[in-house]
């Protein structure tokens, strides 16, 4: 389906050059314009402060946008905000619930926030709790839950109001494979039963990968890439050499004269070990080959890849998701110890 035949109504996020800036120099988000349809799993994936939790703010109308437009299901999320909540679930990254009550008493504080009727709060709740499968813990206290059994708590939290649309903010953050496993059967189980539309954030690309049917991907508050895992995929164009080396690094000159090899259309070094997005693979590695071992450096093995999101990633952004990770963690760490 072309973008023209979406009409508004069937737009779950409808984001129009949004910016949004803390402290008059912080460009969270800088024209963020992105369409997610409606009862699609979708999938913003960055790295660690790329504007993912703020767009996700400003979309569940917890922040307004300094300028442009967003809309939930065809509403203003700051002109009808009191609407857009009754349709929205939300997830935040950080924990939402209380550790020293039960996980039932945890979803009757937010079923009276959410002011649900008194005569049907325990059914909702009851059925919150079996949609995520914790009716068997709902009266142990939450302290003694497991990480991924405190996600699904806070996700039953959300499921409370029915929503239309559900926001996670890094639904997985932080829990290990098996239970990151179980935290999205659940979702995809519910998705698949009620038709919700599931807006995800996340800086894992695998997950993005698995479970999300469109991916957005944002580097630095902008858009980068928007589409399919597959057309994704696809667009990196070219297919990815990984080579092992000996030794630890090789010298930038070396880097450079590779980079403006024929075919070659992105490199990038890690340690011991350079990948490269190629046109063609076969091709283009005798040329390679044959600089590397004019310069004396010994490869271990060369492997050829399908591109994956990370190279989707490099691509656009022009470095790899993990590295711009890292890159972000250092960069916060050091305004953390420069502001005191
Ligand atoms: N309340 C705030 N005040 C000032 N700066 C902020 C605030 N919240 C976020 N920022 C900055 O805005 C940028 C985007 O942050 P945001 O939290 O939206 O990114 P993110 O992609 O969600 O990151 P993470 O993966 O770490 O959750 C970062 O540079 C961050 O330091
Ligand atoms: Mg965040």
């Amino acid at each position: 389906m072309g973008r023209e035949a979406v009409s508004k109504m069937d737009l779950a996020v409808d984001a129009i050059d949004v910016i949004k800036t803390y402290d008059r120099k912080t460009r969270a988000l800088d024209q963020v314009t992105l369409q997610v349809e409606a009862g699609t799993v979708f999938a913003l994936l960055g790295p660690n402060g790329s504007g993912k939790t703020t767009l996700m703010r400003i979309l569940t109308t917890q922040l307004s946008p300094d300028s442009g437009k967003t809309s939930v299901l065809g509403h203003d999320t700051v002109r009808e905000s009191a609407k857009v909540r009754q349709l929205v679930g939300y997830v935040p990254q950080e924990m939402s619930v209380w550790t020293d009550i039960s996980g039932y008493e945890n979803l009757l504080i937010y079923a009276k926030i959410y002011g649900i009727p008194s005569d049907v709060r325990k059914r909702l709740i009851m059925e919150a709790l079996e949609n995520i499968d914790l009716s068997d813990f709902a009266d142990r206290l939450v302290k003694s839950y497991s990480g991924g059994m405190i996600r699904r708590l806070e996700i039953a939290s959300a499921l409370l109001i029915s929503p239309k649309i559900l926001f996670l903010d890094e639904p997985t953050i932080g829990l290990d494979p098996m239970a990151r496993k179980t935290v999205w059967e659940k979702l995809t189980s519910f998705k698949k039963e009620y038709g919700t539309t599931v807006f995800f954030n996340t800086h894992y690309m695998d997950e993005a990968d698995l479970y999300a049917d469109r991916i957005g991907i944002i580097s630095r508050g902008k858009i980068i890439k928007t589409g399919s895992v597959s057309d994704l995929k696809h667009s990196v164009g070219g297919e990815i050499l990984i080579l092992s080396l000996e030794q630890e690094k090789v010298e930038p000159e070396l880097i450079e004269k590779i980079r403006v090899l024929p075919l070659v259309e992105e490199i990038v070094e890690g340690d011991s070990e350079i990948s490269l997005v190629t046109e063609d693979a076969e091709a283009s590695l005798p040329g390679i080959m044959k600089l590397l071992d004019s310069s004396g450096v010994a490869i271990r093995r060369v492997s050829m890849n399908e591109p994956t999101l990370d190279d989707v990633f490099l691509k656009y952004a022009g470095t790899r998701l993990e590295t711009a990770t890292r890159l972000n963690d250092i960069k916060q760490v050091r305004g953390m110890i420069k502001r005191g």
